[in-house]
């Protein structure tokens, strides 16, 4: 049986990215353990059917048999995992889910693929990586002239999301301090692009103005974040998972930081030229300030250099480009958008939305 990496919450939005370019980019086998929650769609995958080089198995991370049994069936040689409840609205409105997933999740995997690692060896053994996909969220939040988060930035986790995936952070460093684990950790900044669910700002953006929908923005719309395009995550990932030291944890980041209000005129912009018919054209008029986010935090900066100099990477585009190359996958996968905003997802809009 060839080797495999068994790639968690691989039909989500960074996830699908990875899955697509590994198959396309590399020899690697890809299993992919996906719990198929709201935010999960495994159409993002369907280019892949029938190829001999991709699995698709519905299920739980905390299902400890279920990853057992990958872990051995697949030969797996490598874990990453983006499985996770991702949405800091969410987390604030129901952290529950936050805890189990995030963090019992991460447990439960890094349990089942101690268990498996210590079986193996010789390469096998010391080949193996459990790549840990976290978030810059872990070190709280900056004030305007503060340096940016480097790897040794207190942790200081502002919402039960980011809460939640320190926890899980700090377990993986455990693993590896106690165990041995060949663990990666990586904090990556605000990423964007191609399937991203539109309960974040930048899908929910284009969603709207397409839609002649208001567009809301949090409160003053001065929160900054550090915006880097998908596809430069997935390769900052392929390049920690082939080089990156054992037990070392990396920051990623677009070096683009943007105020959110910047962020949607960018898009409302583009939208005025590239739907140049729409009826809502000038689409800034959409814009409109809503209720803060509690506890809403003011800026995110990553320090990506450390992975620049010891591994070598960099991102290739810029937030314009990136922007813009987003905004026409959205305009040409309607079908896409439309299939995501169903029932549940009106529900969430609702809740959240209907008394900012
Ligand atoms: P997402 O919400 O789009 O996708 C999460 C995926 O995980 C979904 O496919 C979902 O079905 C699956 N999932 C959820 N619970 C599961 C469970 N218990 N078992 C198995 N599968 C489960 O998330 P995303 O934006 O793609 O983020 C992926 C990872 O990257 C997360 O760990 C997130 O914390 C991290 N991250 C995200 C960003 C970002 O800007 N989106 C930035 C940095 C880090
Ligand atoms: O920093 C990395 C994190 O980025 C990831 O760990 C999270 O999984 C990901 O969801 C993202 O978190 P944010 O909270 O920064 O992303 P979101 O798109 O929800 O919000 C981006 C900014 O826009 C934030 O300052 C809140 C604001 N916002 C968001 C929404 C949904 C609005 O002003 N209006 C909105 O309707």
């Amino acid at each position: 049986m060839a080797r495999s990496i068994l790639v968690t919450g691989g039909a989500g939005f960074i996830g699908s990215n990875f899955v697509l370019r590994t198959v396309a980019t590399s020899d690697v086998h890809v299993v992919n353990l996906d719990k198929l929650t709201y935010a999960g769609n495994p159409h993002n995958l369907d280019s892949l059917r029938g190829s001999s080089r991709y699995a698709f198995v519905q299920g739980d991370i905390q299902d400890r048999e279920l990853v057992r049994s990958l872990l051995r069936t697949y030969n797996v040689c490598a874990v990453v995992h983006f499985a996770a409840e991702s949405h800091v609205d969410r987390s604030i409105l129901g952290p529950e889910e936050f805890i189990r997933t995030n963090v019992g999740g991460t447990f439960a995997l890094l349990e089942e693929a101690k268990s498996y690692w210590q079986s193996l060896a010789g390469e096998a053994k010391s080949g193996f990586r459990f790549l840990h996909v976290s978030t810059d969220e872990v070190y709280g939040s900056l004030g305007p002239k503060d340096p940016a988060f480097t790897e040794s930035t207190a942790y200081a986790p502002n919402s039960p999301y980011a809460a939640s995936k320190a926890a899980s952070d700090h377990l993986v460093r455990a693993y590896h301090h106690t165990y041995g684990l060949h663990t990666l950790t990586s904090n990556c900044s605000n990423n964007y692009g191609p399937y991203q669910f539109p309960e974040k700002l930048i899908p929910l953006t284009i969603l709207n103005a397409l839609n002649g929908k208001a567009i809301p923005v949090y409160g003053d719309g001065k929160n900054v974040r550090d915006w880097l395009y998908v596809e430069d995550h997935c390769d900052a990932i392929s390049t920690i998972l082939a080089h990156g030291k054992p037990g070392e944890t990396y920051n990623v980041g677009g070096s683009s930081e943007k105020a959110n209000i910047e962020v949607v005129q960018t898009i409302c912009e583009l939208m005025d030229e590239l739907v140049p018919q729409s009826a809502s054209r000038p689409h800034q008029l959409l814009i409109k300030f809503v209720t803060d986010r509690p506890g809403h935090d003011r800026r995110y900066a990553v320090d990506a250099s450390k992975l620049r100099r010891e591994l070598g990477w960099q991102p290739r585009e810029n937030f314009r480009g990136g922007i813009r190359k987003t905004i026409e996958w959205y305009l040409g996968h309607k079908e896409w958008l439309d299939s995501v905003v169903s029932g549940t997802y009106k529900d969430w809009i609702a809740a959240q939305y209907a008394t900012r």
